[in-house]
Formats: C-alpha cells, sequence, structure tokens
C-alpha cells in the first residue's frame, strides 16, 4: 500500500489528530502573518491607518497548498486568495473539507502528485505545505523542491512547515518532560523522532504505539498517558503511516541546493516546537 493510501484510513480520525500532526494554535499566527505577506513589526500595531490585523498584502493573489491541509486552506479563504490545493489522495481534498470552518466553492482541488504536478511554471505567489515533503522518501526530497520551485514565482514564497530529527536520548527526553510538566504528545513528539526509530531515514507508525506500550511496562510512562496518546494518534499508528525525515543540518544542506532560506521560524514555546521549524524560502 502507497504511504498516501494510508490516509483514507483516518480522514474521520483526524480530528481527533492534533500537533504535531496539524499546525498548532501557536503555530498559526506566524503562518497567517507569512500568508499576508506582512514583516513582523507589521503585526501589532495599526499600520498605514489599516485596523489591527487586516493588513494583507496578498489578497487576490494565487496560493497553492501541498495537500490537503484545512487550517491553510481556511487561511487563504480568510484572507482572500486563490486558493489551490494539490493532493493525490482525493480521499483527502474531500474529507478535510469536513474540518473547514469556511467551505470555498473558490478553491481548485488537484489529484496530483507533487513530484510531477499539472501546472505551468511560475504559476503561484505563494506555496505553502504543512510536513508534506515528510511524507514522501528522502531520495524523493530534491524532486519535491525542484517541482515546487519551478512552479513558484520568482518573487513568491514557499512556506515549508517540515519535521527534523532530534540527535538526544530517551532518559534526557523523559526527565526534561518530568522537569517542565510536559504532556505524553510532547514526549511523543521528541522520543519518535530520535534518529534510532528512523531505520533509512523512514519511521513507522505502527513501531511507535508497540515501543510506547514497552514505556508502560517499563514505568516510564503510565497508562492514562498511554490512553491519551492512543485517543489522538491511534488512528494514524493503525493505518501505519510512514514518516521520512533527516537531521537539521542535512535536511537544511538539501534546501539550501534549491531555495534561499529567508528565515526559520517556530511556534511560541520554541521546546515544543523545536523539531518542526518553518521554513520560509525564496528562489
Ligand atoms: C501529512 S499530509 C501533508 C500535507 C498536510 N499536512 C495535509 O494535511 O494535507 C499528507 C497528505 O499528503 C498527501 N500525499 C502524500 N504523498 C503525496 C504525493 N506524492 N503527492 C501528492 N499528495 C501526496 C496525502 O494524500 C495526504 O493527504
Amino acid at each position: 500500500m502507497e504511504n498516501y493510501q494510508r490516509y483514507s484510513k483516518f480522514v474521520e480520525d483526524w480530528k481527533k489528530a492534533r500537533f504535531p500532526a496539524r499546525p498548532s494554535e501557536e503555530e498559526m499566527p506566524i503562518l497567517d502573518r507569512l500568508m499576508r505577506g506582512i514583516e513582523i513589526n507589521e503585526v501589532k500595531d495599526d499600520v498605514k491607518g489599516k485596523k489591527k490585523g487586516t493588513l494583507n498584502y496578498n489578497q487576490g493573489k494565487k496560493l497553492l497548498i501541498l495537500g490537503a491541509t484545512p487550517e491553510f486552506r481556511d487561511l487563504g479563504f480568510k484572507l482572500k486568495l486563490k486558493v489551490t490545493c494539490a493532493d493525490i489522495n482525493i480521499d483527502m481534498l474531500e474529507g478535510m473539507k469536513q474540518l473547514m470552518e469556511f467551505p470555498n466553492s473558490e478553491e481548485v482541488l488537484v489529484k496530483c502528485d507533487w513530484l510531477n504536478m499539472p501546472f505551468e511554471d511560475n504559476s503561484f505567489d505563494l506555496v505553502f505545505a504543512e510536513q508534506s515533503i515528510n511524507i514522501i522518501e528522502v531520495e524523493h526530497f530534491d524532486d519535491f523542491l525542484r517541482e515546487a520551485k519551478r512552479v513558484l514565482k520568482d518573487k513568491g514564497i514557499f512556506v515549508l512547515k517540515a519535521i527534523v530529527l532530534l540527535d538526544e536520548n530517551e532518559e534526557n527526553i523523559l526527565k526534561k518532560a518530568r522537569e517542565q510538566k510536559r504532556d505524553i504528545i510532547y514526549i511523543y513528539d521528541k522520543v519518535c523522532n530520535m534518529p534510532k526509530h528512523y531505520i533509512n531515514n523512514v519511521r513507522s507508525h505502527k513501531d511507535v504505539s508497540k515501543y510506547f506500550s514497552g514505556l508502560i511496562k517499563q514505568g516510564k510512562i503510565s497508562q492514562a498517558e498511554y490512553d491519551k496518546f492512543i485517543h489522538h494518534f491511534g488512528a494514524i499508528c493503525n493505518a501505519d503511516l510512514k514518516l521520512h525525515a533527516l537531521l537539521k543540518e542535512e535536511f537544511e544542506k538539501i534546501l539550501k541546493t534549491h531555495f534561499r532560506i529567508r528565515e526559520i521560524l517556530y511556534g511560541k514555546d520554541f521546546e515544543k516546537h523545536s523539531l518542526h521549524p518553518i521554513y520560509v524560502l525564496e528562489k
């Protein structure tokens, strides 16, 4: 079964999923600002006589979303952008409508492979991707970036939120989590993105739940914590979704061969978001 086909198995459960599988509340203001094309100093105050939060340099511009991300589709609708979504799995494009606050009859849904998209060169002002690159094999990362660059306009920006690996050991992660009173989702994110869980740069979710039930037996997490983990990520584990990722330095080496990294941003609470950099990329 192809990795993307596994999504059809948990479209319904996507409602229960949350960060790091979906954008966090702390990340949304950053993604909002980037989609408006405004600088950090233009967010807070009334600037240019515009009421707070209404400044938007990208109204009417063309946005391409790599995937079916409901949060991005709502943002694109709210900011009056011309929204196109590219996803290889129709179930996701249609299924994610249930999670959208603003049904958008104008959005264009395109069933296609990100590695070979049916769009002209220099078609989009903005390209947004939420962990999309981590769904495909590492050996295709260059093709993915090359294709995103091809469809992006010269003055456009590519906002790529990706998973990067953490070279940390389990003991330190659990110690820090307990000291900082972090929840099981934090532990899941840090422990499972340790390089040792990525065999040839691939991590299987099925192994994750097995690993976590092992932590209960070792008394390192409680049954209640495990149950909370399964509530939010059980469906993704059962579908055995695969994730592909590299250490940050390795990943950025590949990024720089295709783009200029203008900014690397993180949701507020860096500790929580440290494995999920938001790259602002330019041609
Ligand atoms: C983790 S999401 C990534 C995108 C984003 N987070 C989302 O919510 O759509 C995975 C989505 O990527 C799609 N997908 C996986 N591989 C793909 C490919 N090669 N081309 C286009 N879509 C793909 C799946 O169908 C699924 O909807």
